[in-house]
């Protein structure tokens, strides 16, 4: 069992759930199995980020990129998503967590749009735990979105061009919500983003797993945070030796201050 230090938890961690596919494929089963069994280690996750403490966990669940996938597997995935959107409602009700979406969601079907509005509706003044689940969702998509909403304030004179910094566009990212991400987790051996939260991982931990996304729990995850407890955060910094780096006032800070 991975030990976790509570009181230096990331505040921000977001996991590329990777693997389903071949999960399923190893067992001659179909891709969907693997994401049938990877909704439960969602949940086994969920809980325990919850039980530890995390503000705020991001999942990527669909990317923009999926929507070219085979039909009959997007659907299933829909299907799932709408799925559990009713059987974890009351986990989520009663464990204070609040639900929130990023992503292109209009391109989801009526009735996934639906429930997820209800469920987010439905918890929006929880404050244990943010569950953000990007659907639909692409890193360059999310900053072309603000990228033509800051063009048509400056069009506008809203704004002036020059006034355009980092907090400004933070502003726009829906993912920055909950703030920069601390700890980035992939499961399933690649090494790579895949145009997941590009802005906000600016200053990410990453930890990649071989670990197929179905077989992820909450071990699991006490090991990436073990990882990233063992690291030492920089942000482009000199640090003082004898220093302590958790009191140091840290870019991230800053970031987290705006
Ligand atoms: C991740 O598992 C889930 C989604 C992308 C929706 P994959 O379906 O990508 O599984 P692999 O990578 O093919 O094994
Ligand atoms: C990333 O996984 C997207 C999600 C986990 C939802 P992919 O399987 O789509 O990414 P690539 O194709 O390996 O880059
Ligand atoms: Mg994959």
């Amino acid at each position: 069992m991975a030990l976790v230090d509570v009181s230096r938890l990331p505040q921000h961690v977001a996991i590329i759930m990777d693997g389903n596919g071949r999960w399923a494929q190893a067992r001659g089963k179909p891709r969907t199995a693997g994401h049938q069994r990877g909704a439960d280690a969602v949940r086994a996750t969920m809980r325990a980020a919850r039980r530890l403490g995390i503000p705020a966990l991001t999942l990527y669940a669909f990317s923009e990129q999926n929507w070219d996938r085979p039909q009959a597997e997007i659907n299933a995935l829909v299907d799932l998503l709408c799925e559990c959107l009713v059987s974890e409602r009351n986990e989520l009700v009663d464990n204070e967590i609040r639900l929130a979406a990023i992503g292109r969601l209009h391109k989801l079907p009526q009735h996934a749009q639906s429930r997820l509005r209800t469920l987010t509706s439905e918890t929006e003044s929880n404050e244990g735990m943010t569950l953000n689940l990007a659907l639909s969702y692409g890193g360059r998509e999310e900053l072309i979105d603000a990228a033509r909403a800051l063009a048509r304030k400056a069009r506008d004179s809203e704004i002036d061009p020059n006034d355009i910094d980092e907090a400004a566009i933070a502003r726009l990212l829906p993912s920055m919500d909950v703030g920069p991400v601390d700890l980035m987790i992939r499961t399933g051996g690649e090494q790579r983003i895949s145009n997941f939260l590009l802005w906000g991982s600016a200053y990410a931990e990453f930890y990649f797993t071989d670990e197929l996304w179905p077989d992820f729990d909450a071990n699991s995850l006490y090991c990436g945070i073990q990882a990233y407890q063992g690291r030492e955060r920089r942000f482009g910094l000199v640090l003082d030796a004898h220093h302590d780096v958790t009191s140091t006032k840290t870019r991230n800070e800053s970031e987290r201050a705006i």
